[in-house]
Formats: structure tokens, sequence, C-alpha cells
């Protein structure tokens, strides 16, 4: 497979041996006999490498807020490469990464300003948990070393992230996982719940299952919970009216500390900086990656209310390195010039506003699909969505992903997770793109 002669001097030529490549969360052996190969990227659009043009209602993987090949970003990029490649952020600093520290709490929850720097959203997750266990063990509260997560959860796949996490394949073939760990209840609840908008009425008493857990285990013994304000990679759960603010409220009663996972909802897509700001929830900790950089160069990061940051700090002897934690690459020149360009972009052209103020017209376009075949709910959030399909019976799975196929050779990216197709287009998105997603899904599934 070769790029035809007008993509070529855009793209690298397409390789004929595919096989060495063993690709991460894909059917391997079905992309490679068909294989789906993108080599150049625009605004709202991918190119193929058979010339196509394809509509990204994805963000790529949920991380391209600000739309591809932003030139402000891709500048950033080069003029720092040129400048310095890479500087180790251990006993040593360069001014980027404080400064990006300092743009990234303007953006989060007042308090919540400190920033530890990782790589992606897995480690920003693994990040979050060992910090909960330092803090803890700092405050004089060692006996803390339980993790809590929740069913239907994605924190990644560091083994920190997947014993938190909530998905059965991501669990069972990597043994025993960490210790300690234990799993509050999903919220999804098509019976009351299903085609609701934003946050469903029903299931804020869900929260109360982490009492059943504080009466099993005792408060005494656990240091966080981890949830996503709405999990993203289990199909779009949102969570109901009032169900984050009554885990804060257990939190607090019992001296545990909540980290939101915000590596896909933080940076607009709610249609607010942060999920945190959206339902009016302070949790201690936030995780983020994604659209920090615009999906430009991989970084993710923890953002700790002082207080946390002060106990673990202050708690150790001076001139001691206080938290024996960190990557070769944490706060990388690179990423952080992509963050810094990124977050100027997205202020400049008010995108988390532009998100919040397309919400409706995306909910109503989605919704509009409540009456093609085979789906049985339709759910929305700023510019984000699930349409959950009915499984072909014994074929869990091959609906959605068919319609993923098929909606590829239309030329419309989308995102499919068991039978449930998730969208979240860059925030630049406009109304006749979104009117076009809508429409290649209702055609597929009608003709289907
Ligand atoms: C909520 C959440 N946490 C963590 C991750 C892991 O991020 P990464 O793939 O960058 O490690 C993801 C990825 O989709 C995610 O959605």
């Amino acid at each position: 497979m070769v790029a035809p002669d007008d993509a070529r001097s855009a793209a690298p030529v397409i390789p004929n041996d595919l096989s060495s490549f063993w690709m991460p969360f894909t059917a391997n052996r079905q992309f490679k006999s068909a294989p789906r190969m993108l080599v150049a990227a625009k605004d709202m659009h991918y190119t193929t490498h058979d010339g196509r043009t394809v509509l990204d209602g994805t963000a790529g993987l949920w991380c391209v807020n600000a739309g591809h090949g932003r030139p402000r970003i891709v500048k950033a990029i080069q003029d720092q490469a040129a400048q310095m490649d890479y500087a180790p952020a251990f006993q040593m600093g360069h001014p980027k990464a404080f400064e990006t520290a300092t743009r990234i709490a303007d953006l989060t929850p007042p308090g919540m300003n400190r920033i530890f720097f990782a790589n992606s959203g897995s480690e920003a997750v693994d990040s979050a948990l060992k910090i909960a266990l330092c803090y803890q063990r700092a405050r004089g509260q060692g006996a803390r070393t339980r993790l809590i997560g929740r069913e239907r959860g994605y924190h990644g796949v560091g083994f920190g992230g997947i014993s938190v996490g909530g998905i059965v394949k991501n669990r069972m073939y990597f043994g025993t996982l960490l210790a300690g760990v234990d799993h509050i209840r999903h919220t999804h609840d098509l019976a009351h719940n299903a085609f609701s908008r934003c946050e469903p009425a029903h299931g804020a008493e869900l929260a109360d299952d982490l009492e059943r857990l504080v009466t099993l285990h005792d408060a005494s013994t656990i240091a966080a919970v981890i949830v996503e304000p709405v999990a993203g990679s289990t199909g779009v759960l949102i969570p109901p009216v009032g169900y984050l603010k009554r885990l804060r409220e257990i939190c607090d009663r019992h001296g545990i500390l909540l980290i939101f996972d915000e590596v896909i909802t933080g940076f607009g897509r709610l249609g607010m900086p942060f999920a945190a700001q959206r339902f009016d929830v302070v949790p201690d900790m936030i995780t983020m990656a994604k659209g920090i950089t615009n999906g430009t160069v991989p970084m993710g990061a923890v953002a700790c209310r002082q207080e946390i940051y002060d106990t673990i700090v202050e708690g150790s002897p001076d001139d001691a390195i206080e938290l024996f934690h960190g990557y070769t690459y944490s706060a990388h020149p690179l990423a952080c010039a992509a963050a810094l360009a990124t977050l100027e972009v997205y202020r400049e052209e008010d995108l988390f506003g532009r998100a919040a103020g397309l919400e409706s017209y995306f909910a109503d376009a989605l919704h509009g699909l409540k009456d093609a075949r085979h789906v049985i709910d339709v759910r929305t959030i700023g510019l984000v969505g699930g349409i959950e399909l009915e499984p072909i019976p014994g074929k869990p799975t091959k609906r959605a992903f068919d319609a993923f196929l098929k909606a590829y050779d239309r030329g419309v990216l989308i995102r499919t997770t068991g039978d449930i197709i998730a969208l979240s287009p860059p925030l630049i998105i406009d109304k006749s793109q979104i009117d076009r997603i809508a429409e290649t899904l209702r055609d597929i599934l009608n003709a289907d």
C-alpha cells in the first residue's frame, strides 16, 4: 500500500509490512487485513492514505480539542525543539515548566494549585494514587492504604489504573493487581434514565455505596476514591443529578480524598475548563492529559489541593526530596511549549465557551437519533455523546464496530466501546458538521 501521488509530498510513504507494530487496544488481525491509515490532519479532518477526507467525530482519542494542525501550537513545538530539546526535571528546572503549571492552576478550581507532571493519563492516575498514599502517611494516617474505584471506570492501563478501574477485560488477564482496592457501583441505569439530556434524574443515592465500603473496611483504612466525573471510555456515563456532591460529602465525613479523573472531561469538553466546575464539586485532586497539549505531545498532570502539597513537602526534612516519584519526561520542554500554546488557543478562541454554546445543538442532533434502528439510549453533555445500541444476540460489540467501519467508509470517524458509539468532536466543530455526523449515523443504523 502506498500513498497516492498528490498526498505523497505531505505524508510518508506507507510501509508494505505492517507486521512489526503490535497495535494497542486494536484487533490487530482485522486491522492489518484492511488497514485504516491516517496520513495527515487539519482542523476537523483527517486525510487517509488513499486521499480521502474523514471528519473527526472523536477529537482523535478525545484529545484534539482545538482541532488539528493548529499553527500556533506547531510553531511553539518547533521553536522549543530548536531552542532546548530536553531538560531534566529532577533537581533542575526550566522556565516553561513553571509557567505551564501556573497556567493550568489558573484553570483549576481555587486552591487546586499544585501541579505534578506526567506523560499520559495512565501516569497521571498512578501519580495521583501515589500522592494520596503519601499524603495520608504524611498527615499521620498511614493505615489509610485502600484505594476505591468504581465499576465501569477507566483510569488508564498502569497497574494502579487497572486496579481502581472497573473494566473486566482490562483487569482479568493481569493477575492480582494492587492489593486493598475495592469498587463502588457504577451509575448506568437505562431502566430509569434512558434518553436523558445532561445529568440523569435518578441515582444520586448510588453514591451511598461508598458508605457500604466504609462500613466494610472502616474509613481509617481508606486513602482515596477515584472516579471519572463523566465516564468516557465505558460509553459516556453521565453522573446522576446530585451524585458527585453526595460523594464529596461522604468523603469529607470520613477523611477520604476524592480524585476526579478528568483526562477526558478536562479542557472544555463539558463547556467549562473542568467537570469540577461544571458540576460545582471540588475534588482534592484532578488528573488530566489529552487536551492539555491538544494531543500534540504526550503530557499528563495532577492538580492537587495546596494542603496536600504542603503536608507532604513541609513534613519532610529540609533539603530532602519530599516525593519519591517522577518521570524522565515530567514537564518535558516540548510538552510544556505545546501546552502553553494550546492553552492560549483555548483562551483566545474561547473554545470552552464555544463548546457550551453548541451543547444544545449537539444534543438535539444526537437525540434526534432516538428512533433510528437499534438505538436503546442517547445521552449527551457538553460536546460528548453516547449512543447505545441493542447488541446483536450472541455477538456483543459487533453492531457498534460495524457502524464504526461503515462510518469510516463514509468519511466520518466515530469511536465505539462495547455496543456504544461515543462522540467527542473537537470543540471547533460547526453545526453542519454536527448534522453530518448525525445523518451518517442515521443512514448507517437504518440500513442495518
Ligand atoms: C478517564 C481516563 N483516565 C485515564 C486515561 C488514560 O490515558 P492515557 O491513554 O493517556 O494513558 C484515559 C484514556 O482514555 C481516560 O479516559
